[in-house]
Order: C-alpha cells, then sequence, then structure tokens
C-alpha cells in the first residue's frame, strides 16, 4: 500500500475508532476554593515558550502527512484554525516529502495559510539530521516534532523492526537544527525513564502524548488479518505520563492523548502540562465541518479555562501548581507504585 493511501487511511480509522477516553484525567478532580479571590480580569493564559508567543495553552498536534490533495486541504484548514486561535499546529510526518520534494507542498500550504503563526515541523524516530533540516526549512519551522512510535511500527506489516540507534540520532540533531527539538509519543506515552534519556540527549520539550487519546494500536489493527490485540490496551495513560515526563527538567512538557475539553486540559496543567495538544478532536472538526468550527471550538475552550482559572484562583501559567487536586483509581495506584506520591 502507497503511503498516501496508508496517510488517508490512519485519518479514516482515526474518525471511525474515535477517543476511547481512557486517559486517567476523569481520575483527577480538583478542590472547589470558594474564596479563590481573584477577579477574570486578572487571567492571563499566555504561553511563552522559544521566543514565541501562544495566545493560549493549546496546539494543534500532528496529523495529516504523505501527500495528496485530502490531507493538504485538511492541512490547510487545521493552518487557519490554529492561526485564528493565535496557538501553534504542527504538520504530519514530513518523512514523505524529505523523500520526495514533490510532495512538499502538502506541508507548505500550513505556512502559506498561517504566515506569522507558530507552525512545528515533524519527523520520525528513523529521521537523521539531514532529514530533520529539511524539514524545518520546508516550513520554516518554529520547533520540530520527532515522534516516538514503536508500538504502531511493530503492527505496521510493513513498519520498523530495528529500534537501535534512535538516541543517538536524537541526540546529533538537538546539536545541529538551531530549533527546539520536541520529542513526541502518538499515544503510548513517556515514562521517567524515557524523560530522563531525552534530556540526557539534549532535547529542549516532551510531548507525553499517552494512551486513552486516538488509539494507533487499533487503528493499525484495523488494517492487519490478524489483530495483535494486546496492543490495544498497551501504555501509559495519558494523566500519568504527564507526571513522568514532567518528572525532568524540560523548558516545556505538553500534555496529549484524548484532549477534548478544557477541563482535560486543566487538568493536566494540573498534573505539570505547561500546555495541550489536540489532534482527534481537532480533525474530526476541521473534517465534518470545517475549519471555522474547530476555531470556533478553541474559542469556547479558551472562555471556558478563563472559568477555571478564576474558580480556582490561577492567574497564570505557573500558577497551577498551587492548586489542590485529589487523584483516585488506577492513577493514584499508577504514580504511588512508580514513587511519585
Ligand atoms: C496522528 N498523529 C501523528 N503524530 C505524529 O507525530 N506524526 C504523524 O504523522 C501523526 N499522524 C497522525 C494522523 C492522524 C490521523 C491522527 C489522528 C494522529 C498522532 C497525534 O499527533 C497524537 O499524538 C495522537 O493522535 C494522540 O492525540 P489525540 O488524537 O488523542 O488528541
Amino acid at each position: 500500500m502507497s503511503r498516501e493511501l496508508r496517510k488517508q487511511d490512519h485519518i479514516n480509522h482515526a474518525l471511525q475508532t474515535g477517543q476511547s477516553g481512557r486517559h486517567g484525567l476523569d481520575q483527577v478532580q480538583f478542590v472547589h476554593q470558594s474564596l479563590a479571590g481573584i477577579g477574570e480580569q486578572e487571567i492571563d493564559m499566555k504561553v511563552d515558550w522559544a521566543d514565541r508567543r501562544w495566545e493560549a495553552p493549546f496546539y494543534i498536534n500532528a496529523m495529516t502527512g504523505g501527500g495528496g490533495q485530502k490531507t493538504k486541504e485538511i492541512n490547510g484548514a487545521l493552518a487557519k484554525a490554529a492561526g485564528a486561535a493565535g496557538i501553534p499546529v504542527a504538520v504530519g510526518s514530513q518523512m514523505a516529502a524529505v523523500k520526495d520534494p514533490g510532495q512538499a507542498d502538502t506541508f507548505a500550504v500550513v505556512r502559506r495559510e498561517n504566515p506569522d503563526g507558530i507552525v512545528f515541523g515533524n519527523i520520525g524516530m528513523d529521521a537523521g539530521v539531514e532529514e530533520a533540516l529539511r524539514a524545518v526549512e520546508m516550513i520554516e519551522a518554529d520547533a520540530l516534532q520527532i515522534h516516538l512510535n514503536p508500538v504502531q511500527e511493530m503492527i505496521m506489516p510493513e513498519g520498523d523492526r530495528d529500534f537501535t540507534g534512535v538516541l543517538e540520532r536524537l541526540t546529533t540533531i538537538c546539536r545541529n537544527v538551531d530549533v527546539p527539538v520536541i520529542v513526541k509519543e502518538v499515544g503510548f506515552g513517556i515514562s521517567m525513564e524515557t524523560a530522563a534519556l531525552l534530556k540526557e540527549a539534549g532535547v529542549n520539550a516532551v510531548d507525553a502524548g499517552g494512551r486513552g487519546g486516538t488509539n494507533f494500536a487499533e487503528i493499525e489493527n484495523l488494517r492487519r488479518e490478524r489483530p495483535v490485540s494486546f496492543l490495544n490496551e498497551w501504555g501509559i495513560p495519558t494523566s500519568v505520563s504527564i507526571v513522568e515526563a514532567a518528572s525532568q527538567s524540560f523548558s516545556l512538557v505538553t500534555a496529549a492523548g484524548g484532549i477534548r475539553s478544557s477541563l482535560d486540559a486543566a487538568k493536566s496543567y494540573a498534573l505539570g502540562a505547561g500546555a495541550c495538544g489536540m489532534a482527534g478532536h481537532m480533525l474530526k472538526l476541521v473534517t465534518e465541518q470545517g475549519w471555522e468550527a474547530a476555531a470556533e471550538e478553541l474559542g469556547e475552550m479558551k472562555k471556558e479555562l478563563r472559568t477555571i482559572m478564576t474558580l480556582l484562583g490561577v492567574r497564570n501559567m505557573n500558577e497551577w501548581k498551587n492548586t489542590k487536586i485529589l487523584i483516585t483509581g488506577e492513577t493514584a495506584e499508577w504514580l504511588k507504585l512508580r514513587g511519585f506520591s
């Protein structure tokens, strides 16, 4: 199957499987504070990172790559929504266009639709310095995401089976590209051990991409005659993954994996994320209702987040650490067993 068809399959299957919701954030609750004592006018939810300012602590996460008119349209729509909301947008894996420059326009459209916006490039764990440099240049990226997706590769019949040398390549890329490097998972989570290795490699930021949102095991299993079903349940829930990733001092740890509401986002900040990424939720909106619907949803999420911050007495993104939360169920158990409480 061609890469273009496979990417189209990913979009269709992601829309079909939806998001399972077992991200663990429902096991996190805020303790209400009747005397939070601040005013809505004091709320500042901007994120300053890598010399750029985000209007809100959200971004549209990496999705479509692989060329083709459909993916170009979706990328353009995602870029418009992100631009309207003043938040970053990541492109999907640019590996296809790095190998075949004829496909570069599928990605360049994101920069065209969002000329002054914040755009993240995206490459895979098999990429080296040359690929990284080309990906950044292709879209004048403000930062470069590198995705770790060993589970997905192992399920794909045509996927990689050899994951040696990844850390060495990451170290070299970090030393040689002049934009910040964000390492991300695609929905199986980042452990504290992985985070420590990434820190040592010189990675600037981590997207904790945990279990409980778009499930790439399920998506790839739909394409197999004999599914590797046990991998559908594999991975670190998003709630836990945020805490594990934040155990290392990166300039930014972001939450991803099933984020669909302002309350999910707020809980992720209380657990240690500085922003959160949404892929599946935004894909559904742009494909079913257009970019305006995604922009409107982001606007509503900002308003709701302002409400939550006012109620909790959180004036800015640095003050989430002062919130009082209760953690129950699998998330509490996991964190206890991993030595976090
Ligand atoms: C993705 N994701 C992804 N990630 C990445 O780093 N490179 C990529 O090319 C893709 N491709 C892709 C296609 C589609 C259709 C989807 C839905 C997702 C993964 C994405 O960025 C994110 O990590 C996961 O989807 C989990 O977040 P959500 O969807 O639960 O918000």
